[in-house]
């Protein structure tokens, strides 16, 4: 059942590569892309709704959307919606609810709200059928199969290529470089993973950690910390790279180790964030694309394949995949059934 690996969370990392491609037929051949397309080009509002690791892909998404589509999102965490959206919102709106389990209670609960305020409701959920699917006008489908562990990670990456796939047919651009994805993130699970291997002896016995993004990094590095948090029991803070300095500098201690995930055209500025953490003694671990300048200036790197800002960003999650793995296992916990928490949350 576990085709070989030792968990299913390891065994959902290897399938990515394989369900990516499979995300991008359905969407070539979907009778819905265009409506969709039509509808988020026209609207006075998008927002993007999820919960969990399901936002982090809105975040992701909302980057997308503006840097190849040119169009502004609101990526929103589905409870804050209501509160803070809610009374600005009408029938010229559109949303897009993320969900990976389509049951999550306090992404229904939005739905519900958003719906009878007149929006225009799409989803983006991986079980076909589910009580989200049903509601809404259309759905594109993940088209993972089953995710058993509880951490999310085939469902996220292809969440993430759906926006990927939206914004750039939104902004015109080439469909057909999508096509060199799936071998991307099959090179990227072969390279990173002995390197990965290699980093969790160096960090494993801190219980602080903190993983830090930029731009379109900014989603993976929340995610990383969520998994990590999720299935190490450490606690790891995700956060914008360039607030760092505003506060949370004051924490480093020898060896506090931090994540810095590089995306290839913002390596000047999270080298001068590597540089405030080293010269306090910090270890800085960057993610990023083969670069002198991360390797001259990091404690340590790991290196993902060269392509480009958009698809180094979603490649970049992968590496952050393995090592809350590695560690989880390595602490002897099962990442496929971290305590206290279920694969669906039906409940407030
Ligand atoms: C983390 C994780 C959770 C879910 C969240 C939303 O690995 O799985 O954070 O992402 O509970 O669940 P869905 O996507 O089913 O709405």
């Amino acid at each position: 059942q576990k085709g070989g690996f030792a968990h299913f969370m390891l065994k959902e990392i290897h399938e990515q590569p394989q369900v990516a491609r499979e995300v991008i037929n359905l969407l070539n051949n979907s009778a819905d892309v265009q409506s969709i397309l039509d509808q988020l080009a026209t609207a006075r509002h998008i927002y993007f709704i999820g919960c969990g690791t399901s936002y982090h892909a809105c975040l992701a998404g909302a980057v997308y959307f503006g840097q190849l589509a040119k169009k502004a999102v609101t990526p929103v965490l589905a409870t804050q919606f209501i509160p803070q959206y809610l009374p600005a919102v009408n029938q010229e709106d559109v949303g897009i609810f993320v969900s990976q389990s389509g049951e999550t209670k306090d992404v229904l609960t939005a739905l519900q709200e958003a719906q009878n305020r007149g929006m225009t409701c799409f989803s983006l959920a991986n079980v076909i059928g589910s009580t989200l699917t049903r509601g809404t006008s259309a759905c594109l489908p993940l088209g993972c199969g089953y995710e058993i562990s509880v951490p999310a990670t085939k469902t996220f990456t292809n969440q993430v290529i759906t926006f990927l796939y939206l914004a750039t047919r939104l902004g015109g651009q080439d469909l057909r470089q999508l096509d060199r994805l799936p071998e991307l993130m099959s090179q990227t699970i072969t390279m990173t993973d002995p390197q990965v291997k290699a980093l969790v002896p160096k960090i494993n016995s801190w219980n602080d950690l903190y993983c830090l993004g930029y731009g379109a990094t900014y989603s993976m590095a929340l995610e990383g910390a969520l998994k990590l948090k999720e299935i190490t029991y450490a606690h790891c803070e995700g956060m914008l790279s360039t607030e760092f300095k505003h506060g949370p500098l004051s924490a480093v201690l020898k060896d506090f180790p931090i994540l810095f995930v590089a995306g290839p055209e913002d390596v000047p500025l999270i080298v001068s964030g590597i540089n405030e953490v080293t010269c306090r003694g910090g270890r800085a671990i960057a993610i990023g694309e083969a670069d002198q300048r991360l390797n001259a200036n990091a404690t340590d790197v790991i290196t993902i394949p060269s392509s480009n800002a958009a698809f180094a960003s979603l490649l970049s999650v992968i590496p952050l995949q393995l090592l809350s793995y590695y560690m989880s296992v390595d602490r002897g916990y099962d990442p496929d059934f971290p305590r206290n928490l279920s694969k669906t949350l039906t409940v407030d």
